[in-house]
Order: C-alpha cells, then structure tokens, then sequence
C-alpha cells in the first residue's frame, strides 16, 4: 500500500461496474492470476483445482475464484493492452487484491530464447500510453522483488528452465512491436528498426500490459510480477506457433502454486 494516496476501499457488497466483483466474491483472496484472454480463465483456474467457482463475466473481465492450499485465489482476464489491463487493476485494487501476477503469451526477438520458453519480466519498456496516465515516463516500470524471487525460487525447486530480464510492452500487436505483416503493411518511422534496436538493447520479448501493470501497481504500492510463454521467434518468422503453449502454461501454473506454497 501507499500510504501518500487515499487506497480507496469499495463496501464489501458493493459491485465494480467493470469487473463485476465485489470484496465478499474474493472470500478472502488477495492474489489475482491475470491471463489476458478471458477464453484461458476456466482453463488455468482448472489447473489450480477441479472445480473452480465461476464469479463473473463482463466485457473482457471473465473471473473465477480457485485455491492453492488453503489461500483463495482469483483468476481474472485482463482483456488486452494497457487500457484494459488498468481499469481492471483499479477495479481489483479497491475490492481488495493485493498481489497481481500476469500469466501472458509474447514474442521473443532474442535469438537464444525459443518457442514454448518461460519469461519472466524484471522491469517493462513503457511503449504503452495508459502507463504515463499514472506516472511520468521517467518513472521505472519494474516487478515487485518479493514475487519475482517467489517465482524463480519456485521455477528452480521444480527444475523448470526460466529467462529472466527486460520486456517491452507496446500498445499495439502490428505497428508498435514493428510487424510488417499487417493490412497495410505500414510502419510509422518511429517503430522502423525498433525491434533490432530492442533485440541490442537486450530486451527479451515483446507483449501488451506488463508496462501498465507494473507502474500502476508501483504507484499504488501494491505488488506485480509477470510471467509468459513464448510462441512467436521473431528473429525466425512472424507466425504464432502455439505447439508448446499446454505444456508452457503447465509449467507456468506449476511455478505459481510453487511461489505462492513457499511465500
Ligand atoms: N503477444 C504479443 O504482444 N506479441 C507477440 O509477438 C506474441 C504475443
């Protein structure tokens, strides 16, 4: 929490217009697994435990509350880009999450990284526009310390091969992550070479919200980590190839309930 903001607090029956979630939903659950489609919610809660119960399901906000041992666990789609992904944290700020840990799909566009890998994000590029919203540019998109040892302490007990480092994170899936195979095919000059830029600069991968995440979280002294599966090398070709994706969001579930048992 920052304690040089108000931290609003919602009553606890009182429903987000959203999100369609109030307090008393979360039976307690301070921790939100964050996919950003709301097609993966019941798919990832079902990896978590047999029966998860359904909470909600508005606009790009479909809910599901599940359990890891004993802690109650809310798994949330974010819908896509900063946008979403910030009217969704505001949303679960205020009815009381805490902990936020975006579970993503993203494109590599380091040659040492391949598809089906896991990555988790130490700090965001801010090419998104909602970020600067909440803060100015200068102010670092970073990941909570305390989740990000939880998860590698985790990804290492289980002997799970993760990457850690910079994730860029655009507004954008064509132009701003400077993809070529689009209606029009037009780059704006700006995004031209950026990605070759980003590939020196040692930038891991390309998604949408981690940027947005970790600021708004940083501002409001609330916690947030991100981990994604890649399925696109963009050094080798534009496609998605989705052929590692079960086995990955496995891996990456199995690292969650790991960190969250040892935290
Ligand atoms: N999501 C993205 O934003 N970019 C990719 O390349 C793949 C998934």
């Amino acid at each position: 929490m920052n304690e040089n903001i108000a931290n609003k607090r919602m009553p606890d029956n009182e429903k987000l217009y959203h999100i369609g979630l109030c307090h008393n939903d979360l039976e307690g659950a301070e921790i939100a697994i964050l996919p950003g489609d709301p097609g993966r919610v019941l798919y990832l809660s079902e990896m978590l435990i047999a029966s998860p119960k359904k909470l909600a399901v508005n606009r790009e906000y479909t809910s599901y509350l599940a359990n890891i041992g004993e802690k109650k666990i809310l798994i949330m789609s974010t819908g896509m880009g900063g946008p979403s992904i910030g009217i969704g944290l505001e949303e679960m700020a205020m009815i009381g999450v805490k902990k936020f840990i975006r579970v993503g799909t993203t494109g590599t566009i380091q040659e040492k990284i391949q598809i089906g890998d896991l990555l988790v994000s130490t700090g965001a590029v801010r090419l998104d526009g909602t970020s600067i919203h909440y803060a100015p540019l200068e102010y670092p998109a970073v990941a909570d310390l305390e989740l990000n040892v939880n998860l590698t302490q985790a990804a290492k007990d289980l002997s799970i091969p993760i990457h850690y480092g910079l994730t860029a994170s655009s507004d954008t899936f064509y132009p701003g992550q400077e993809r070529y195979d689009s209606y029009s095919g037009f780059v704006r000059r700006h995004f031209k070479d950026s990605v070759e830029e980003w590939r020196k600069l040692n930038v891991m991968n390309f998604e949408m919200e981690a940027s947005t995440l970790f600021t708004i979280c940083a501002v409001f002294g609330l916690q947030a980590a991100c981990i994604c599966a890649v399925i696109a090398k963009r050094t080798k070709s534009e496609s998605v190839d989705k052929s590692k994706y079960d086995n990955s969001m496995r891996n990456i579930m199995a690292i969650i309930k790991r960190s969250v048992e040892n935290g």
